[in-house]
This record gives C-alpha cells, sequence and structure tokens, in this order.
C-alpha cells in the first residue's frame, strides 16, 4: 500500500527552546511505528539541529524547511544539503510559498535546490500552488489559476530531473489563498484539491511516464487540522498533508496522525 505522509512544517516557531522540546516530545511521544504513514516535522535549523541531537531515538523524520544548492562556501546564512543530512534530516522543504514571496525564490533557484537535494540523497517535499484562487478575464472569460501556476512551477522545479529520481520526490499541492495565515484556517474543497492532483499527474505523464505519474506521492497543505485531513486522504485521495499551524498544537497535530494512520486512501487516477 502507498505511504501517507504527514508533514509538520513549524515555520519560525517556536521561539523558545524549551517550547522546541515540548513540543517535539509531546509529539514523538505519540508517534508509533505505522507502516504506512510516515511523520515528518521541518522545525527551523537551529531547532533541527537541537532535536538531532537530543532526540536521537524517534520515529519521526527530519526535514529541513529549505536549503541551498551549494555544498560549501561563501554564502551567509545559507545551509547546505550535506549539513541538512549530516545532521540526520531525510527530507527538505523546497518553494514553499513564503520561500518565494519573502526570499525571492525562482523556479531556477528552486529547480537547482531540488538537484542539489537529490544529489545528496536528501528527499524533496516540493511546494506548488496558485496565489490566487480562479479569477476571470477582461473578456469574462474564465482563468485557470491553478493549472497555470502549478503547470509552470511543475515544468521548471523538476528540469533536468531524471525519471528514475522521481519517486523519491513528494510534491506538495498548497494553493497559497488556502495557507491559514491568508485564509483564516479555511481549507481549500477536497474536489479542487483532487482536480489538482490529477492536474499534477497529468503533467507528469506528459513529462516523464504514465506509470511513474500514477506512483507519485502528492500530498495536499492549506488550513489542514483534525476535522479536514479525513476528507483530503479520503474523499480527494491526497498521499498525506502539509501542516502549518495546527502542527504547532502537539495534541491537535497527534489526532491528525491518529486519524490518517486509521485512513485508507486512493490514489487520484489518471483516466
Ligand atoms: P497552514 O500552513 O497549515 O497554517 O495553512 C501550511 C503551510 O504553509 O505549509
Amino acid at each position: 500500500m502507498d505511504k501517507t505522509y504527514i508533514i509538520a512544517n513549524w515555520k519560525m516557531n517556536p521561539a523558545l527552546l524549551k517550547q522546541t522540546e515540548h513540543l517535539f516530545e509531546a509529539v514523538s511521544s505519540q508517534v508509533k511505528n505505522s507502516g504506512n504513514t510516515k511523520t515528518i516535522v521541518a522545525p527551523p535549523f537551529v531547532w533541527l539541529s537541537l532535536i538531532a541531537h537530543r532526540f536521537s531515538e524517534r520515529k519521526i523524520g527530519l526535514a529541513g524547511q529549505d536549503c541551498f544548492w551549494e555544498d560549501k562556501g561563501a554564502f551567509t546564512g545559507a545551509v547546505s544539503p550535506v549539513m541538512l543530512k549530516e545532521l540526520g534530516a531525510s527530507f527538505v522543504i523546497i518553494g514553499h510559498s513564503e520561500r518565494r514571496k519573502y526570499f525571492c525564490e525562482s523556479d531556477e533557484t528552486i529547480n537547482k535546490k531540488v538537484k542539489a537535494a537529490l544529489k545528496h540523497r536528501l528527499k524533496p517535499i516540493l511546494c506548488l500552488g496558485e496565489e490566487a484562487r480562479d479569477a476571470f478575464d477582461s473578456q469574462g472569460r474564465p482563468i485557470n489559476e491553478m493549472s497555470l501556476a502549478v503547470g509552470e512551477q511543475l515544468k521548471k522545479g523538476l528540469a533536468d530531473v531524471p525519471s528514475n529520481r522521481l519517486e523519491e520526490i513528494i510534491i506538495v499541492y498548497e494553493p497559497v489563498w488556502a495557507i491559514s495565515t491568508h485564509s483564516d484556517g479555511k481549507a481549500c474543497l477536497p474536489d479542487d484539491a483532487m482536480k489538482a492532483a490529477l492536474f499534477i499527474r497529468k503533467t507528469l505523464s506528459s513529462l516523464y511516464s504514465r506509470s511513474l505519474a500514477e506512483k507519485a506521492a502528492i500530498v495536499y497543505g492549506g488550513s489542514v487540522n483534525s476535522k479536514n485531513v479525513a476528507s483530503f486522504l479520503k474523499e480527494a485521495g491526497m498521499n498525506g498533508v502539509l501542516v502549518g499551524s495546527a502542527s504547532l498544537s502537539a495534541s491537535e497535530f497527534v489526532k491528525i496522525i491518529k486519524i490518517a494512520s486509521e485512513d485508507c486512501h486512493s490514489r487520484t487516477v489518471l483516466k
């Protein structure tokens, strides 16, 4: 059976060391080794190092929230995939919309990061998503924001990534307008997430092959909580969720993991 990924993106939280230890301890003590569900936490870099050392016996995978594309050198403030790997991270989030917005990341730099992560056997968690909901042009014709943005980000983000590495990449469909800080906690509809996943599979099928597209792991992000997680896994057939604000409450995040572990999903299928 396919894996279900439950990924916590802590962003620039918690602010204090004690809170970080507390949060990680509270979550990791509840995570069981469940064959098909993989829990991953992406703390800020400084806390990642601490967690990796203090909690060496853990069932939770660790992810960086970003990485640079060079291994080392004169790149002030940057963290390389080699360093993340050295700390025990197995994953790295790349191209989150906040990185694209506040750190001016382009599809080209994101592509370099994806390739650098793969080079060092870190699994990229590649984020894609449109800024705004669908709109209408001046003639009143609908503009499909999702396919325009996601198609472009996917093609450019995966440029020169060989087909034999595709299965190492987790693709996140995360519409920017549905992220809790923009949407007051309103997620996108499961049906729309399913359409986006299908669109991503079709694009992957044209870039690679149908069988690779069918196997790809596509997860949903944007205002996920314990009340809506089942709808994204079951109704929308997503291969997991990326959780921001709800992952900062240990009890809420543990609930999400439990629901996901009990759930069996079916993938969105290409027609
Ligand atoms: P959210 O954040 O769950 O708070 O919407 C998700 C994200 O930005 O990764």
